[in-house]
């Protein structure tokens, strides 16, 4: 939330730097004592585990990097050597890996998050779409991560994904083959496609940081929304970003890192395609190319649609769609929890999403094929159907007056009751 600056620069050098480069006054103003609603549950606490994952993956992928041969030849290799000979190099490249999917099931509870409070709704919009463009941003970078281990399934998956772009011959032809060629660098995927992407997948997290402060900026404009939707009225209604949830994020990012380092130190493979570890090889085809498991979903979007170029178009309209979410919810309110009809086909969404994904790990024939399709008709149908009608339709439950009030419940009328006595009261006790 926009708020006057309350710094006060106490040393010499504060007073210097603050005439110059008032960076001490922006941390001050925006991460200590930035209002914050005083009712934001754990769901609320993705962003820093968001953040705080974004670093790491940074910084072990630069030390990766060290060791990290991008060419054709060298690739798959020095990924073994990594494993076997770096000091702590299995650490390393477990660490990241692991890491790339804890990345995708916080980004993907923090979006879920943001659809079931309304958080995308006016004044919050920019916030949100800045939000979907690091979700693109983030699949565009774990894809070419994918890919340089330079195994079967990295080969093949980049092999079927770049091969995507070839649908555009069926609109102009001879356009998707040349433009997948370019692609390619070659005509078959090979050293210079490798190359690109890992030139690539280093820059774009940088592109992702960049975006995600934008993201945080315009946060802090409005300020944060809250479980009950309602907008923030008083002072009574926020308390300082700093202790309170610097605190409640640094206890959950541990609960998080918990969840990780079991897999991380027990299961490092678990989510991952055991071909992967059989160098890759353009002569012979995987009997099953299955991307890694955040994609199914988008991967069963693309299979259920019998036509090459209508999946590509499903596949990223799936997630295109998430960018025009502020202005398909024709509710008055924000939060899910206040509206009695739309919950159930919000929940209907998450199953829709978590069935999605399991069937993009199977063969897409007999009941699968039907399941997919249907799967994939609703979670369209959910965005440009349900959306717009039911918040035309539905009425909502009775709003708390206030945030205080949802917290206090009647105490929130109420003044503040005076601070309990403190040492040097003795007497107050008696
Ligand atoms: C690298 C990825 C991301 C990072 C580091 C990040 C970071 C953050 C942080 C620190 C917050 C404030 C704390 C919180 O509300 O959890 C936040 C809020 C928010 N983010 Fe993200 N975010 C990321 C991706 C996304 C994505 C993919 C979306 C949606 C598609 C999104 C939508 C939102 C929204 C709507 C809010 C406001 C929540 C509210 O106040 O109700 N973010 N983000």
């Amino acid at each position: 939330m926009a708020h006057p600056s309350t710094y006060q620069p106490t040393s010499g050098f504060g007073k210097w730097i603050d005439t110059r480069l008032p960076f001490p006054r922006v941390v001050h103003d925006q991460f200590m004592v930035f209002p914050t609603p005083r009712n934001l549950n754990y769901w609320w606490t993705f962003g820093g585990i968001l953040t705080f994952m974004l670093v790491l993956q940074m910084m072990t992928g630069i030390v990766l990097a060290m060791h990290y041969v991008p060419s054709a030849d060298g690739a798959f290799d020095s990924v073994e050597k990594i494993m076997r000979d770096v000091n702590w190099g299995w650490l390393l490249r477990y660490a990241h890996a692991v890491g790339a999917s804890m990345f995708f099931v916080a980004v993907f509870i923090h979006t879920f998050r943001g659809l079931y409070y309304g958080s995308y709704k006016a004044p919050r919009e920019v916030l949100w779409i800045l939000g979907v463009l690091i979700l693109l941003l983030m699949i565009a970078t774990a894809f070419m991560g994918y890919s340089l281990v330079w195994g079967q399934m990295s080969f093949w998956a980049v092999t079927v994904i770049t091969n995507l772009f070839s649908s555009l011959d069926s609109l102009i032809p001879g356009l998707g083959t040349t433009l997948v060629e370019w692609i390619w660098g070659g005509f078959a995927v090979g050293g210079p496609t490798l190359n690109r992407l890992y030139s690539l997948h280093y820059l774009l997290p940088f592109v992702i940081a960049g975006v995600v402060m934008l993201h945080i900026w315009a946060l802090h404009v409005p300020g944060n929304n809250n479980p009950t939707g309602v907008d923030v009225k008083t002072e009574r209604d926020t308390i300082p970003f700093h202790p309170y949830y610097s605190i409640k994020d640094g206890f959950a990012i541990v609960l998080f890192l918990i969840v990780f380092a079991a897999l991380l130190f027990y299961v490092p493979n678990y989510l991952s395609h055991p071909d992967n570890y059989i160098p890759a090889n353009p002569l012979q085809t995987p009997p099953h190319i299955v991307p890694e498991w955040y994609f199914l979903p988008f991967y069963a979007i693309l299979r259920a649609i019998p036509s090459k170029l209508f999946g590509v178009i499903g596949m990223l309209g799936a997630i295109a769609v998430l960018f025009i979410v502020p202005w398909l919810d024709t509710s008055r309110i924000r939060s899910t929890s206040y509206r009695p009809i739309y919950k159930w086909f919000f929940w209907l969404f998450v199953i829709t999403c978590i069935a999605l994904g399991y069937l993009g790990a199977q063969a897409p024939d007999g009941w699968y094929l039907f399941f997919g399709r249907a799967f994939t008709i609703y979670y369209f149908a959910f965005f440009l159907l349900i959306m717009p009608i039911v918040g035309l339709i539905e009425r909502p439950k009775k709003l708390p007056g206030s945030i205080t009030q949802s917290v206090l419940g009647s105490q929130a009328s109420k003044p503040p009751s005076p601070p309990p006595p403190g040492p040097d009261d003795r007497e107050g006790l008696a």
